[in-house]
């Protein structure tokens, strides 16, 4: 393999520019040549690929966002637009692809890869950390602290106010954000998809609360949540506890932002490395991902369809920790 490219696609995450920078950096130090995709399978289709080299992703590893710019592409979905994307790397003379991203980048990179067969590494890169083959994604630790920062602060007001906010995080489908924000900032209640927890169990839990003189609270309301969103629930529970003063908060794309946490800049760094370097052995179709410290190359099949479970207990310490 002489020539390589690397994108990033779908929802932004911190930590995305220091995987560019070390699949480019890995790219140089093997000898190959390696270009940058501007705005994912958009880009691909329009053919804007730059040259990257070592000096390019200099003082980039602190940058939020992503300096490659991201886009979620209809037209890569039609076979069409895939076959416009084939023959821009083509003409280009790619011989294999990173893509950094997350569920949807990789059902993209796996179909296309089965139709044009160019070998294709995944970088898990997106904040929800709800994919299967990684115990974190990166971009996830960096949001779940900006969230949490969010949660420090709304509970000095609420406490103040003798309040209830209904603090709404994102994670799509997932509560994996809504989890550790809930048991980091000292939530009374969490609501994820995963878990039924059903409105009328929040009121009885506040009340509950409240007869043991608690006087503010603070429910973290994952995005996907089933209930419905943070207003959506706040309103039924100030419809069943008319005393209760509530607000809502919705954090929203603050925690796509910022410069990554350390653990998104190392997890980042390992990543972009083993995903060239795996693109170097004969690797394609996967996802790398770090499981219990160790790396593994995860089939996209695998990382699209099955479901990375939530640790269950976790409901139980923000249970007995609210107490
Ligand atoms: O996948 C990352 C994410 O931020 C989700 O948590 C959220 O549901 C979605 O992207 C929001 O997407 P958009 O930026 O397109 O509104």
């Amino acid at each position: 393999m002489k020539r390589i490219a690397v994108f990033t696609s779908g929802g932004d995450a911190p930590g995305m520019n220091a995987c560019v920078r070390a699949v480019v950096r890995t790219a140089v130090y093997h000898g190959i040549e390696v270009y940058g995709i501007m705005r994912g399978y958009s880009g691909m289709i329009k053919g804007e690929f730059v040259r990257l080299d070592s000096a390019s992703v200099a003082n980039t590893i602190q940058k939020g966002g992503t300096i490659l710019k991201s886009a979620r592409s209809q037209k890569f979905q039609t076979r069409e637009g895939r076959q416009q994307a084939f023959d821009q790397l083509v003409n280009n003379g790619i011989e294999g692809l990173v893509a950094i991203g997350g569920n949807g980048t990789f059902t993209g990179a796996s179909l296309f890869e089965e139709e044009f067969g160019i070998p294709t590494v995944g970088a898990p890169g997106t904040i929800d950390n709800d994919l299967y083959g990684t115990d974190y994604t990166i971009g996830y630790d960096t949001a779940v602290n900006t969230a949490l920062e969010a949660i420090d602060k709304i509970r000095d007001t609420a406490d103040s106010h003798d309040r209830c906010f209904f603090v709404e995080v994102m994670g799509r489908d997932s509560g994996y954000i809504a989890m550790p924000c809930a048991i980091g900032g000292g939530a009374e209640i969490v609501m994820i998809p995963e878990t039924q927890m059903s409105t009328e169990a929040v009121v009885e839990s506040l009340k509950s609360s409240w007869r043991r003189s608690k006087t503010s609270f603070i429910v973290v309301v994952a995005e996907g949540e089933e209930e419905g969103n943070a207003h959506t629930v706040a309103q039924r529970v100030k419809e069943a506890i008319p005393q209760l003063d509530t607000r809502v908060t919705i954090i929203g794309h603050i925690q796509r932002g910022g410069a990554p946490s350390a653990a998104d800049r190392l997890l980042a760094s390992q990543i972009g490395i083993a995903a060239v370097e795996g693109l170097l052995n004969g690797m394609h179709n996967v996802m790398a991902g770090i499981v219990d410290r160790k790396l593994v190359y995860t089939p996209f099949s695998d990382t699209i369809n099955k479901k990375k479970l939530i640790n269950q207990s976790f409901m139980r310490m923000v249970e007995i920790l609210s107490v």
